[in-house]
C-alpha cells in the first residue's frame, strides 16, 4: 500500500509521515531529502546553476540512495549536511527542471517497489504515485507554519524574526506552486487536512484514521 502525504514547507509532513509509517510498520520516504542530496552534490561540484544542461548532466550522474531513513550521495550519508540554508536556497534550480524531476520520480518509484510506504513531498499523490491507495494533503496557513518554525528555531537557540521566516517561506511556496512539472497541489482524490490550531498528536490521529479507513475498504 502506498500512502502519499503532500503539502507546503513547514506543514509538519515529515514528522507526521515518519511517525505514521512507524506505527503502521510501513517504510518512510522523504522525497525532499532526495532533492536536497542532489542539490548538495551540485553545490559541491560547483555546477553552474544558470546552465540547465550542466545541472541535468550532474543530476543524471549523481548516485542517490535512500536507506533506512538516511539519504546517501555517492555512498556518503549526507542526511545532516542537506539541511542548510545554501541547499534550501538552491533546490529550485534542480526541482524546476522536468528532466531532474523525471529522474528523481523514477528513483522514488523504484524505492517503493514491493513495499508498504508512507511517502511525503509536494507531488507524490498528484504525479509520482497517481494510483496510490491513500492520498493526504497536509496544509496550514502561512502564519501558522511560520509561527511553528519560529518556535522550533528558538528552541534550537537560533531565534529569527517571524517576518523574515514568513518572507522566505512565501518565496518557497511560490516557487513550489508554480513549477511547470511537479508543482505543489493536492491530487483530485486527496483528503485535505488543514492543521491550523491542531497539535501534532491530533494531526497524527487524523492521518492514521484516514489510512486505517482506506485499509479497511481495500481489505473489503
Ligand atoms: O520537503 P523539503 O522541504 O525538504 O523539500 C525541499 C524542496 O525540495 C522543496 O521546497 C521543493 O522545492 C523540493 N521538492 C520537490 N518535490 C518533492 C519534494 C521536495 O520539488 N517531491
Amino acid at each position: 500500500m502506498i500512502v502519499t502525504i503532500d503539502g507546503p514547507a513547514g506543514a509538519g509532513k515529515s514528522s507526521i509521515a515518519k511517525i505514521a509509517a512507524e506505527r503502521l510498520g510501513f517504510a518512510f520516504l522523504d522525497t525532499g531529502a532526495l532533492y536536497r542530496a542532489v542539490t548538495l552534490g551540485a553545490i559541491r561540484s560547483q555546477v553552474d546553476f544558470d546552465n540547465p544542461e550542466e545541472v541535468i548532466q550532474y543530476a543524471n550522474g549523481a548516485v542517490v540512495q535512500w536507506n533506512a531513513d538516511r539519504v546517501l550521495l555517492g555512498g556518503e550519508d549526507v542526511s545532516d549536511q542537506i539541511r542548510t540554508p545554501p541547499v534550501t536556497d538552491a533546490i529550485h534550480f534542480l526541482a524546476d527542471l522536468p528532466e531532474v524531476r523525471t529522474r528523481l520520480s523514477e528513483l522514488q518509484r523504484e524505492i517503493t517497489v514491493g513495499r508498504d510506504v508512507v511517502t511525503e513531498g509536494r507531488d507524490q499523490g498528484s504525479e509520482v504515485f497517481p494510483n496510490a491507495e491513500c492520498k493526504i494533503f497536509l496544509t496550514a496557513s502561512a502564519e501558522e507554519r511560520a509561527k511553528r518554525r519560529h518556535q522550533q528555531l528558538a528552541e534550537m537557540g537560533r531565534p529569527l524574526p517571524i517576518e523574515d521566516i514568513l518572507k522566505a517561506q512565501d518565496g518557497r511556496d511560490e516557487k513550489d506552486r508554480s513549477r511547470p512539472m511537479g508543482a505543489l497541489r493536492p491530487a483530485d482524490d486527496a483528503v485535505i487536512i488543514d492543521s491550523d490550531g491542531m497539535d501534532t498528536s491530533t494531526v497524527l490521529d487524523k492521518v492514521l484514521e484516514i489510512i486505517e479507513a482506506k485499509r479497511k475498504t481495500l481489505e473489503g
